[in-house]
């Protein structure tokens, strides 16, 4: 029997959890930036709020999921 049998063993649940979770932050951070609209509109300054805290979540997360 190979050491690769047992696949769905090899991250635990919280690390599964904040992998994806993060990947999905990064993703909207990025589309935050690609949908926020003309410098001086509220969509602007609500899509560059919406980047910065998905950005900072990414790295919150990112620290409690190694330590
Ligand atoms: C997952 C993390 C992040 C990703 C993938 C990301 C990605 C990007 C991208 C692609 C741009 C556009 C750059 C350009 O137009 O040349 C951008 C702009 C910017 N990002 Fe982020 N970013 C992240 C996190 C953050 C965080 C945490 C902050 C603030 C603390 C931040 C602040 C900004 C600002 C101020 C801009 C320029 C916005 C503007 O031109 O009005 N980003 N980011």
């Amino acid at each position: 029997m190979s050491s690769y049998d047992h696949t769905t063993d090899r991250y635990t649940k919280p690390a599964i959890f904040f992998h994806w979770v993060i990947f999905l932050l990064v993703a909207l951070a990025y589309l935050a930036i690609e949908i926020r609209g003309p410098r001086g509109s509220d969509s602007r300054t609500f899509w560059t709020g919406v980047h910065f805290w998905a950005g900072t979540l990414v790295l919150g997360l990112s620290v409690l999921r190694v330590l």
